[in-house]
């Protein structure tokens, strides 16, 4: 583990960060046998093509194709196994797929971005702005141009199930062998997302805006959601799903509460369901990791019912940044409204395996360094 540490930047700092938490006693639950996940014959992963153990896993979102992208430097310089697209990844807005697909060409026009393609692995899913329109959902008119033209640009397979199921992109990877399998969810919030309720009155609205807070009450009537009831399917498959470590990507905020923006909040059964499907799954190491504000923050839930807090790391965005922070009863520490990234860094030689999430501004700087316990 030491020499493993050793090689990476910042190494001594997360090496000195386990250290004191194994001797704290702060460290990690060791999950019983009979409780490991088992493989589900009805939910399979996709297979990843990439070999050997994943142990560093980069994300990020909200990256604007008209902008200077420093940012691809810190990541192609950290060299992850993985570096994954949690939406907003390029600022489309429109229902032309060509004007997508012209957006998406100026990404793809990035040295940087060219070179971390060249060098890792990259997964995505989509937010707003790349479904096609702000804040947009099921009723979004354009949605299957839109996913034409973002599995075009991701090099999506042809035959691949994203391309042609009724209800969306979401998707999952496993990388790794057994002792060192890690498996990422992403979750598609766009397809089949209900109608988003806006705060009606001028008074609260003004309110809302004075303490940094968007316009979006919850949306409580029967049938409100974000996934459908298909993906719901789905997802309690996938968390049935051999892994020694989860990590569900979700476009926007799950942890946060209450922001006013999009977010999970605003879709309380949802939430509910979210909890109540991890407590009722085979207990497995599980992250969350988000994006969609422009600000980067780590949310912590204890109380979420499963044996280890549920923790969450946002990183938004990649080129986008919003000074309004919003408040989150949840929020761990600071929110940066800075460039950023996330990092996930896996050490596998302690089972459960021990993680480190961070934020990383555009100089390489840490501006969150979370060690996540299990
Ligand atoms: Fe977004």
């Amino acid at each position: 583990m030491i020499t493993d540490l050793l090689r990476r930047p910042f190494s001594r700092r997360v090496f000195t960060r386990m250290l004191g938490a194994l001797i704290a006693g702060a460290a990690v639950l060791r999950i019983p046998v009979g409780a490991q996940a088992q493989t589900s014959s009805q939910a399979p992963a996709q297979r990843a093509s990439r070999n050997g153990p994943v142990s560093r896993i980069a994300f990020g979102s909200c990256v604007h194709q008209d902008k200077p992208q420093p940012i691809w430097d810190v990541v192609n310089t950290a060299k992850p196994d993985v570096f994954v697209f949690l939406g907003d990844n390029i600022y489309g807005d429109s229902e032309d797929a060509a004007v997508l697909q012209s957006k998406y060409e100026k990404l793809g026009a990035v040295p940087g971005f060219q070179r971390l393609r060249e060098q890792t692995e990259v997964v995505a899913i989509w937010d707003d702005h790349d479904y096609g329109v702000n804040d947009g959902g099921l009723e979004y008119p354009s949605k299957e141009a839109s996913r034409q033209a973002m599995l075009d640009f991701f090099g999506e397979p042809a035959d691949s199930e994203r391309r042609s199921r009724p209800d969306g992109i979401y998707t999952s990877y496993v990388y790794g062998e057994p002792g060192n399998t890690v498996q990422i969810i992403l979750l598609d919030l766009r397809w089949n997302r209900t109608e988003l309720h806006e705060v009606a009155d001028a008074d609260k609205r003004t309110s809302r805006l004075a303490q940094d807070m968007g316009p979006y009450d919850a949306s409580l009537e029967p049938g409100a959601t974000m996934l459908g009831e298909a993906q719901w399917q789905w997802f309690q498959q996938q968390l049935h799903v051999e892994a020694d470590l989860r990590i569900i990507g979700s476009s926007i905020q799950l942890l946060a509460d209450f922001t006013g923006w999009e977010s999970w909040a605003n879709f309380p059964a949802d939430r509910q369901r979210f909890f109540n499907l991890l407590q009722t799954s085979p207990v497995v190491p599980t992250v969350i990791i988000s994006g969609d504000t422009h600000w980067s923050e780590f949310s912590r839930i204890d109380n979420s019912g499963l044996p280890f807090p549920l923790m969450e790391m946002t990183s938004s965005g990649l080129t986008e940044e919003w000074q309004a922070i919003s408040p989150n009863r949840h929020r761990v520490g600071e929110a940066f409204a800075r460039a950023n990234v996330g990092m996930i860094d896996i050490d596998w030689s302690m089972q459960p395996p021990a993680v480190v999430m961070q934020i990383r501004g555009v100089d390489g700087d840490i501006l969150i360094d979370q060690m996540v316990g299990f």
